[in-house]
């Protein structure tokens, strides 16, 4: 039987744009991709066949048909013959309904048709641009302004030089989430970020980035999560008061810079309850030397870092009472002394890494060490004035293997191989370069995790 015509042309309509697929121009422009980036057929291996809605990759809005995200992460990362890739933009322009493009590990190095890219960006409903990892300088950002809807831009791990362009960037008023880390961008950081009033995640580590941390602009992203600048050249002080109106923050990275950070003054209540803090030479609290006092009511803290800041005074064991969420604890290289206890009267922390040494701590080991601090394992105290013995229940502490290296006269650094061993979580134990003395654990003790020990 002979189709008549009409018939013929919707069901040829139906097969290119209906439910039965993307668009013919998605489809080539696919092809073309392809074939541009060198992609390895067996990450594609259903590309060509029946409707391109249907090959790995490629998402589609089941009602319109049309291509909404593209996911083309890590497909020329792994095969070292491939070598730099350019984008030709032209073969966007077709995709005007895409919401998310993942080009990250790529060996990405630019764009051909830097204008089609533009063009591209004026009609794009993208919301979600991921080019981390690759090996992009100087191109795509001053464009990014146009795309109306961004929500997501990752451009992290590349080759970004010079100043942040600005004027594209600080129109995305709908912007979530900025990561710029792992460049050479340097400069200030631009006043102008704090019209991105959506923002809830600042990624500016590993760069080179100078001058003053634009307080007044930061304290206006009121729904910021995560602000890091750690590893960057940043100058001046900086008041922790002045993150007070930002009470959704979890995360504040502010490490290995020039800053000085100053958290008793001005008096201020801290509106957010952090996850992880870390300030790591950054000359905390310079005049007084305290811990940080805001810590002590910091219940949901995961991650503490406040390493490399001559801190004074005792540690006062207030500090990790109801933190039954801190795993990771680091203050050292600081000028802490006192005896370090533990709290009696309530519960240990998921403590898994603990990192004392090189401050003043003296008298005995925490008796309560190892029930406090069930999951440990790292513990790092070289380096104190610690004496005595060392607890019993550090035995409880891990779940120790057979020890045969139990002479005192151990190894400095001894590894698995140096023991007959069988379990456990325990890593690194450091108690170098302290007083101590007596049987350290008993031979029964099994210990497979240990990878260094260090006694002095
Ligand atoms: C699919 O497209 C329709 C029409 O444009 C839209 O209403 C719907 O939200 C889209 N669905 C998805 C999952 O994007
Ligand atoms: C870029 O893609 C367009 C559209 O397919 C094509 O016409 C053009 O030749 C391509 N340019 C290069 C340099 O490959
Ligand atoms: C990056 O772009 C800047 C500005 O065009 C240029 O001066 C610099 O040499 C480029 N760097 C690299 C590594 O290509
Ligand atoms: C704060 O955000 C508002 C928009 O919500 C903007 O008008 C203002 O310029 C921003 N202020 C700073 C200091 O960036
Ligand atoms: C970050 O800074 C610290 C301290 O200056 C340095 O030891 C470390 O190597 C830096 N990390 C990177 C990845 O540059
Ligand atoms: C902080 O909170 C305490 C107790 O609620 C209150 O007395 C004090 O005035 C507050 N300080 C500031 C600077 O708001
Ligand atoms: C302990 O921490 C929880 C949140 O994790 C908090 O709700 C509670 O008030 C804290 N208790 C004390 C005594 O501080
Ligand atoms: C200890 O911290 C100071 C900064 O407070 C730093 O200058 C010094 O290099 C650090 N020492 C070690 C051994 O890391
Ligand atoms: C420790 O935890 C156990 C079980 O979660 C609970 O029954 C006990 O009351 C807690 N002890 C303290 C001192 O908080
Ligand atoms: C112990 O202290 C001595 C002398 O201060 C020093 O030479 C040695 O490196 C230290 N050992 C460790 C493991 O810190
Ligand atoms: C040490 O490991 C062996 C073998 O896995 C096990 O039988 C023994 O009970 C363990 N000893 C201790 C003290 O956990």
């Amino acid at each position: 039987m002979e189709w008549p015509p009409v018939l013929l042309f919707f069901v040829f309509h139906l097969w290119v744009y209906g439910c039965f697929g993307c668009s013919h121009a998605e489809r080539s422009a696919l092809l073309e991709l392809k074939s541009s980036m060198n992609i390895p057929s067996y990450f594609v291996t259903s590309w060509g066949r029946g409707h391109c809605c249907s090959w790995d990759i490629v998402t589609c809005n089941s009602s319109t048909g049309r291509v909404i995200e593209l996911e083309l992460r890590y497909k020329r990362f792994f095969d070292t013959d491939l070598g730099d890739w350019y984008l030709n933009a032209s073969l966007l322009l077709p995709f005007d309904e895409l919401r998310s493009l993942d080009l990250s590990y790529n060996k990405m190095k630019g764009l051909i048709d830097e204008q089609a890219f533009k063009r591209w960006s004026r009609v794009s409903k993208l919301e979600e641009l991921l080019l981390g990892n690759n090996i992009l300088n100087n191109t795509i950002l001053p464009h990014v302004g146009a795309f109306k809807f961004l929500k997501i831009l990752d451009v992290g791990h590349n080759k970004f030089q010079g100043p942040l362009p600005t004027r594209g960037l600080c129109k995305l008023k709908n912007l979530q989430e900025l990561d710029l880390s792992f460049n050479e961008f340097e400069g200030a950081i631009p006043y102008c970020l704090g019209s991105l009033t959506s923002l809830q995640r600042l990624q500016l580590s590993y760069n080179q980035f100078s001058g003053k941390i634009p307080m007044l602009s930061i304290a206006n992203l009121t729904s910021l999560v995560d602000f890091s600048v750690t590893n960057n050249s940043l100058s001046g002080l900086v008041s922790l008061s002045s993150f007070c109106s930002l009470s959704k923050l979890e995360d504040i990275d502010l490490s290995n810079n020039d800053l000085e950070v100053e958290t008793e003054y001005p008096p201020w209540n801290a509106t957010f309850q952090l996850e992880s803090l870390r300030l790591s030479n950054c000359r905390l609290n310079k005049h007084t030397g305290g811990i940080p006092y805001f810590l002590y009511n910091q219940h949901d803290l995961i991650e503490l870092d406040l390493s490399h800041n001559h801190l004074l005074g005792k540690f006062s064991i207030g500090l990790l009472k109801n933190k039954t969420s801190l795993e990771t604890l680091n203050l050292k290289n600081n000028s802490l002394s006192g005896s370090f206890h533990l709290p009696l009267d309530s519960n240990g922390s998921a403590m898994s890494s603990l990192d004392i040494s090189n401050n003043y701590f003296t008298g005995q080991l925490p008796f309560n060490m190892g029930t406090f601090f069930p999951d440990l394992g790292k513990l790092r105290m070289s380096r104190n004035s610690f004496q005595g013995s060392i607890p019993p229940s550090l035995g409880d502490m891990w779940r120790w293997g057979h020890w045969t290296c139990h002479t005192i006269t151990c190894p400095e650094i001894v590894t698995r191989s140096h023991c007959l061993t069988s379990v456990v979580s325990l890593q690194v134990l450091m108690l170098s370069n302290n007083s101590l003395q007596g049987k350290i654990f008993s031979i029964s003790s099994n210990l497979t995790g240990l990878i260094v020990l260090v006694f002095g």
